[in-house]
């Protein structure tokens, strides 16, 4: 395993993905975390990320200083270049100006780290400042006009420190750069590998979950379906999956889901509690109360099923489609990652007394897709856009009646649909219809209208902390328009939302 210790960076993720792609395992640690930790953890290098700090401030992270005893490989990254030139006695000083964007890199010296490196390269660059005298027995292994230190590396020790950032693409060879980290310099051995994720899973969750039975809640995402599918590999019959239909879903999605895992032979329970949950949230046009109504109700339909259709099995887990950026975020106070869970992060373990159990803890998005595809699921299903858990209650802007659903779940399938033939919809990070509760006048025929107006979003994003508004051709959208006004009775004006986030939200509510 590769350690990385996150000194703040936006990009810790990408070089943990970087590895990754090669084959080895890498894991997100903040930067403080305790030499005699990592010496257990016995990993084949440790990579220091950069950081938004100066390491010229009072109180600037700092890694734990036996971190250097312990004849582990180390690479620095931008800020993590500085703290080692520091800690060891170099001098780190203010840049006279910013280095920001693409520049090129002198190779000066072959290192083990440049191995196949051209003399030339094109590297990018973020930093304030950097680093004027190299620690002793250190020498330089790289420059650029403006930084006489670019990189450099100890005489002596596997220490290697890079001003630059290899981690994004616009470092032409930053891959090159990775592979000599940890093939060349640290040994770490290849065996991150999807199918071998999945076996190792498969056996863990039986050798833990033994004669004890799980629950699942199956919400149609990505993530349940690969952590419900991985465990009913691993232990059948004793996974129960529960599928509450809160009447707030997409069209024919419950259909689909439970046809899905009924055919793979899953103890499956769907709920129908769309009148339960169609009941409370009547009148209500406050965003933030249907979205407690909503949580409240899904825990209240959960319990009841626990107490009722599932009281005969001895559960003991309860388990989680928790994916690694979700652990990560949260353990660093992100309120955002926090905020998007809370609605499936159901209380319930704590009342039931169950164990939680996070079968994909450890994956990326991407890595759980592709696990997905190895255990057989539908790439359709893996590739999905996601979906909030208040679904569309909180795109249906003021009150939710059936009526509203059922025109909001037409004109939805359709966008999509459409998108999906035009080869639009894999190129688009989240896309959906929102319904708008205003009359406008319109013209069919020789008849005069009078219905709802249809905002139709589609954003690009990498995380949904913000994101652009999908640049859709102009033909496509008219004749989503179209169709849509054609075929969707209540609808007969669609506007397309240009707006980014910030300002806006990607959802309406
Ligand atoms: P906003 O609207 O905050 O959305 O820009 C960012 C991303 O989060 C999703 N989202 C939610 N997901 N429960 C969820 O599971 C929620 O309550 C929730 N609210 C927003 C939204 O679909 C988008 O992908």
């Amino acid at each position: 395993m590769i350690v990385i210790l996150n000194f703040g960076s936006q990009f810790a993720h990408l070089i943990a993905r970087r590895v990754r792609d090669l084959g080895v395992r890498a894991e997100i640690f903040p930067f403080d975390t305790s030499a005699s930790k990592i010496k257990e953890m016995n990993p084949s290098g440790i990579i220091f990320s950069g950081g938004p700090s100066s390491v010229l401030e009072k109180g600037s992270p700092r890694p734990d200083k036996k971190i250097f005893d312990l004849g582990i490989p180390i690479l620095g990254i931008c800020y993590g270049h500085q703290v080692m030139a520091r800690m060891l006695g170099g001098k780190v000083e203010k840049g006279e100006h910013r280095e920001f964007g693409k520049e090129i890199l002198s190779v000066r010296q072959h290192s083990n780290l440049f191995k196949g490196l051209s003399a030339k390269e094109q590297v990018w660059f973020s930093h304030g400042d950097q680093v004027n005298r190299l620690p002793k027995g250190f020498m330089a292994t790289a420059s650029t006009v403006g930084c006489k230190y670019a990189a450099y590396k100890s005489k002596s020790a596997d220490f290697y420190a890079i001003q630059f950032h290899p981690e994004v693409t616009h470092t032409k060879n930053g891959t090159k750069i990775f592979e000599s980290f940890i093939f060349s310099i640290c040994h770490a051995p290849k065996d991150w590998k999807i199918d071998s994720v999945a076996e190792k899973t498969i056996f863990e969750l039986k050798n833990e979950i033994g004669k004890s039975h799980v629950i699942v809640g199956i919400s149609g995402g990505v993530d349940s379906l690969v952590a419900g599918t991985l465990l009913h590999k691993a232990v059948g019959k004793q996974l129960h999956a529960v599928f509450v239909d809160t009447g707030l879903l997409r069209k024919d999605e419950v259909k689909n889901v439970a046809a899905l895992l009924r055919k793979q032979k899953f103890d499956l329970h769907v709920i129908d509690a769309s009148k339960l949950f169609l009941n409370k949230l009547k009148g209500v046009t406050d965003p933030e109360r249907k979205r407690k109504i909503i949580g409240h109700t899904f825990i209240e339909v959960f319990e009841h099923t626990i107490k009722n259709k599932l009281k005969k099995y001895p559960i003991k887990y309860f388990a989680q489609g928790t994916i690694y950026p979700d652990r990560i975020e949260s353990a660093e106070g992100s309120k955002h990652a926090s905020k998007i869970k809370s609605h499936h992060n159901l209380t319930l373990p704590e009342k039931f007394g169950f164990k939680i159990i996070e079968p994909i803890r450890d994956l990326y998005k991407d890595e759980v897709r592709r696990l997905g595809e190895l255990l057989g699921l539908p790439k359709d299903m893996l590739w999905r856009h996601p979906f909030p858990g208040p679904g569309l209650a909180i795109r249906i802007v003021g009150e939710i009646t059936p009526d509203r659903l059922h025109i909001l779940r037409e004109a939805d399938a359709v966008f999509l649909e459409e998108l999906k033939k035009a080869k639009e919809y894999e190129k688009i990070w989240q896309a959906f219809a929102v319904l708008l509760p205003l009359k406008t006048v319109g013209v069919m025929g020789d008849a005069r209208t009078y219905e709802y107006m249809l905002a139709l979003r589609a954003v690009d994003s990498v995380d949904g902390m913000s994101a652009d508004w999908h640049k859709i051709p102009n033909e496509l959208l008219e004749k989503i328009s179209s169709i849509i006004v054609g075929r969707v009775k209540g609808i007969n004006r669609v506007l397309y939302d240009v707006t980014q986030k910030p300002p806006a939200t990607i959802e309406y509510e």
